[in-house]
């Protein structure tokens, strides 16, 4: 099972490195959404500050490394490559599914990266969907113990899990048990989905059962059903995967959908995001931290200096932007009245 689970996540990282795995007219929405610019912006390009908190913890930017991988070899390098820099620049990191750590000890290094990253927030991922399959809050907490995490987020994968071979799709009374999960837990406990986006009202539901943050994980970037169709030998999953090319709600969307019914937890704006810019559309939008996927995985396969320089790229165009619009603050960012719809 193990090692089934982790061939899978070396594939994973193949071929989203390697194949085409965006759907073709889906958009995250980013394009159709202009900020005006302020040729006066009157504040210091030096003063912009994008200082914030997350988890208890204080960050330099809104950033966070989504949830990509561990436990396959390459990954190993990839998660320590992502834990140094991200502790070097103040962003927070997301751990690939950490189911694989509770089954067996042989991977768990790539997993342990509190030595790398002592003062971020780190986060242990976990399939929703295996509270119908065997993990409780026992195996949770084994998990937040053995990679030190300082909260755990549930992935919703329902369509990638039919698409994938052997995948788990019994959703049945998820929230009920997620409810449950949070009370039981000393940690932080949010919810992601992986590219299809999270409406207000299931927001709202989650965020009633206790969840603490809700990261959209929209769509218009990494399409999973696009990557599980690469991996898949079964030629009518790899036909029905084709039909949800263009499936799921634009990251737009999903953040203003959610920004609608939440508003004291956390809102983290992802999916399809690759530049700074973006990411101060998202938290202009109402998003609170901006998640980064894909994009990053390339220079995180080099080394950990190529993911700095790709982080500081990402936080420089923040700031570019910020400067732009005359925002001196992520607060003046977030209720700035110069964004307008193409
Ligand atoms: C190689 C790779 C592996 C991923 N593995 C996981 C995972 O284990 N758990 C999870 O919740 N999301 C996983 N994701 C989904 C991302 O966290 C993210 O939600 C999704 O890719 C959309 O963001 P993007 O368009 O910036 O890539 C993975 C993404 C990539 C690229």
């Amino acid at each position: 099972m193990v090692d089934s689970i982790n061939q899978r996540k070396s594939q994973h990282i193949e071929v989203v490195l390697n194949e085409h795995v965006t759907g073709n007219q889906i958009t995250t929405g980013f394009d159709g959404i202009k900020f005006v610019h302020n040729a006066l912006p009157e504040i210091d390009f030096a003063e912009i500050s994008t200082d914030t908190s997350f988890l208890g913890k204080q960050l330099q930017t809104p950033f966070l490394i989504s949830s990509m991988t561990g436990g396959a070899a390459l990954a190993e390098t990839i998660n320590k490559n992502l834990a140094i820099a991200a502790e070097n620049r103040g962003w927070a990191f997301a751990l690939g599914s950490t189911r694989a750590l509770v089954e067996s000890e042989e991977h768990r290094p790539s997993f342990q990266l509190r030595e790398y990253a002592p003062t971020i927030p780190i986060i242990a991922n976990l399939g929703a969907v295996q509270l119908n399959y065997g993990f409780d809050a026992e195996k949770c907490r084994q998990i937040i113990n053995i990679t030190d995490a300082d909260a755990l987020v549930l992935h919703l994968n329902s369509i990638q899990e039919v698409i994938q071979q052997g995948g788990d799709t019994n959703f049945k009374d998820l929230l009920s048990k997620i409810d449950k999960l949070c009370d039981q837990l000393d940690v932080p406990v949010g919810v992601k989905e992986v590219g299809w986006g999270i409406d207000g009202t299931t927001a709202k539901e989650l965020v009633n059962a206790g969840i603490s943050f809700v990261d959209v994980a929209g769509a218009g970037g990494t399409s999973w059903s696009q990557v599980e169709k690469f991996r898949s030998n079964e030629p009518i999953k790899k036909k029905a995967a084709e039909a949800f090319t263009e499936w799921g709600i634009p990251t737009t969307a999903s953040i203003s959908s959610v920004k609608q019914q939440v508003d004291r937890q956390t809102i983290i704006g992802s999916g399809g995001i690759h530049t700074g810019v973006d990411g101060a559309k998202a938290i202009a939008l109402g998003a609170d931290m901006v998640g980064f996927g894909r994009s990053i995985l390339e220079a995180a396969t080099q080394s950990s200096d190529a993911v700095e320089e790709w982080m500081e790229t990402r936080e420089l165009e923040l700031r570019m932007a910020m400067f732009g619009i005359g925002a001196a603050s992520l607060d003046q960012l977030k209720t700035t009245d110069r964004l307008m719809m193409k």
